[in-house]
C-alpha cells in the first residue's frame, strides 16, 4: 500500500490549480442515467472515486469514453468524458460495488425515474458516522414509489412511473436532495422540494439538468420547484471548481506560511471558510484568477467554529481547520454537527504533538508552539488531507499510511504541493 512522506518546515509559495469538484462530478455522472443522449462532462477530476463510479455506471449500461489528452494540456487539467446510457441493461446496484462508495447509492432516483424500478444495495456504515438513507426513501415514496428493504437491498418500484409530489426534508441532506431532484425531473407533474440542500454542487447538477431539458426553479435556494418532463437529452457541462480542495490548500498555506494562488477557486462558494481564516489572521485576496492566500511570520489567532450545511462552515473542512488551529496562540472550540463520528483525525494529530480534548461533539484545541513529525494513518479522505498539511507544518518527517483515502478525492496532491516548494513524496508499495 502506498505511503506519503512529508518533510515539514517549508513555506508554500506558488500556484495550485484547483480541480473539478468530486462532489459535483459524482452526481453529474449519475445524471447520465436519466437520458438516452450523451452527457459530456468537462473538467472531470482524475480520482479513484470517479473511476469506481464509472465501473458502477457501466454495470447499468452506461458507455463511458475518456477523451485523449490534447497537446498543451497539463497533468492537472481536468478530463473530458462522454457518458451515454442508450439503454439501461441492469437496474440492480450490487453490494460489492455500492459498498465501495456511498454516493453510488444515488443511482436509486434516476433508475426508478427512467425504468420504474431499482434494486440498490444499502451503503452501510462508514468511518464518519452511521449515515442513514431514510430521507432518500421518503423522497422516492413522496413521488409515488414503493420502497422495501430486503436482504440489505432497497427495492423500489413505480410501475406506472413516478408522479410529482411534495417533499419536505426534516433536515438538510446533500444526497437526499440530489436523489429527489434527479427523480422529480422525469416524474409526471409538479414537485416541490422543501428544505433542500444549497451546497454549490447541488446547484451545479441542477444547472446541468436544466441544460438537459429539465424544468427547475429556485436553483441555489432551499425550495426547488420542478415540472416533470417526459424525457431529457444530452448536453455538455463543465464541473465546478472543488471548494473543499481549495479550502484544504488554503489551510495548508495558513499553517506553513507563504503565498499561494489557488487558481480557478471560487471565493463566492467559500465565504464562511475564508471569513473564518481571516479572523484567524490569514490574509485572503480574491483575484481574477482565483483566491490568493498569504501568511507572514505573524501568529494565528484561535477562532471557534461550528459545522453547518451550506452556507455554513463545511464539515468537509472541519478536520483541516482543526489542523490550522493546532498552531494557534490559544484555545479554539470546533463543533461538528453533521456527522457524529468525524473526529478520527484527533488522535492522529495528537501523534504530531497537537493538544486536543474531545467533549461530545466539540473538540477543544489548545494551540501548541510546534508540531513534530510522526507515523500517522487516517480513516477518511479529509482527515488524510489534514495529516498531510499538518505534516507540512511539523518539524521533521511525517509518514502518512493508507494513502488510498486521499486518492479518492484529491487529484495530484503531491505534484500540486511540490510545485509550491513542499517536500512531499509518494512511496509505492
Ligand atoms: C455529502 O454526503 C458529501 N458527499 C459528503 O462529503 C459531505 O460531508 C456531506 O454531503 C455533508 O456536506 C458527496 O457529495 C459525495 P448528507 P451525504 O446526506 O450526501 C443525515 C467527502 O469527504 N442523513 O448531506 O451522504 C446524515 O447522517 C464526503 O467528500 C439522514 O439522517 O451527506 C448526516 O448527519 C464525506 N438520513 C446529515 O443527514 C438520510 O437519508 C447530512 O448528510 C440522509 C442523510
Amino acid at each position: 500500500m502506498d505511503r506519503i512522506r512529508i518533510v515539514g518546515g517549508h513555506r508554500l509559495n506558488g500556484t495550485i490549480p484547483i480541480s473539478g469538484a468530486k462532489n459535483a462530478a459524482l452526481p453529474l455522472m449519475i445524471a447520465s442515467l436519466l437520458t438516452e443522449g450523451t452527457l459530456t462532462l468537462e473538467n472531470l477530476p482524475r480520482l479513484a472515486d470517479v473511476s469506481q463510479l464509472a465501473r458502477i455506471l457501466a454495470n447499468h449500461g452506461v458507455d463511458y469514453t475518456i477523451e485523449g489528452k490534447r497537446s498543451g494540456d497539463s497533468d492537472t487539467q481536468g478530463q473530458t468524458v462522454h457518458l451515454a446510457a442508450r439503454q439501461i441493461v441492469d437496474t440492480t446496484a450490487p453490494y460489492d460495488l455500492v459498498s465501495k462508495m456511498r454516493a453510488s447509492f444515488w443511482v436509486l432516483g434516476p433508475l426508478i425515474a427512467r425504468c420504474g424500478e431499482a434494486k440498490v444495495s444499502l451503503p452501510g456504515g462508514c468511518a464518519i458516522g452511521t449515515r442513514p438513507v431514510d430521507m432518500h426513501l421518503q423522497a422516492m415514496e413522496n413521488l409515488g414509489a414503493t420502497c422495501e428493504i430486503e436482504n440489505g437491498y432497497v427495492i423500489a418500484k413505480a410501475k406506472n412511473g413516478l408522479k410529482g409530489g411534495h417533499i419536505s426534508f426534516a433536515k438538510v441532506s446533500v444526497g437526499a436532495t440530489h436523489a429527489a431532484l434527479m427523480a422529480a425531473v422525469l416524474a409526471r407533474g409538479d414537485t416541490i422540494i422543501e428544505n433542500a440542500a444549497t451546497e454549490p454542487e447541488i446547484g451545479d447538477v441542477a444547472e446541468c439538468l436544466v441544460k438537459m431539458g429539465a424544468k427547475i426553479e429556485g436553483i441555489h435556494s432551499r425550495t426547488l420547484r420542478i415540472s416533470g418532463v417526459t424525457s431529457l437529452h444530452g448536453t455538455e457541462h463543465t464541473v465546478i471548481a472543488d471548494r473543499i480542495e481549495a479550502g484544504t490548500y488554503a489551510m495548508a498555506a495558513g499553517m506553513t506560511g507563504g503565498d499561494v494562488l489557488l487558481k480557478g477557486a471560487r471565493a463566492d462558494n467559500l465565504e464562511s471558510v475564508l471569513a473564518t481564516m481571516q479572523k484567524a489572521g490569514v490574509t485572503i485576496d480574491t483575484t481574477n484568477e482565483g483566491i490568493r492566500v498569504r501568511r507572514n511570520g505573524a501568529g494565528l489567532t484561535p477562532v471557534d467554529v461550528t459545522t453547518d450545511p451550506y452556507p455554513g462552515f463545511p464539515t468537509d473542512l472541519q478536520a483541516q481547520f482543526m489542523g490550522l488551529m493546532t498552531k494557534a496562540q490559544g484555545t479554539s472550540h470546533i463543533r461538528e454537527t453533521i456527522f457524529e463520528n468525524r473526529f478520527m483525525h484527533v488522535q492522529e494529530l495528537a501523534r504530531l504533538g497537537a493538544d486536543i480534548h474531545l467533549h461530545g461533539d466539540m473538540a477543544e484545541v489548545r494551540g501548541v508552539k510546534k508540531l513534530t513529525g510522526a507515523d500517522v494513518m487516517a480513516t477518511d479522505l479529509r482527515a488524510s488531507a489534514t495529516l498531510v498539511i499538518a505534516g507540512l507544518a511539523a518539524e521533521g518527517e511525517t509518514m502518512l499510511h493508507r494513502v488510498y483515502h486521499l486518492d479518492r478525492g484529491f487529484e495530484a496532491l503531491e505534484e500540486k504541493l511540490q510545485a509550491c516548494g513542499a517536500d512531499v513524496t509518494r512511496i509505492s508499495g
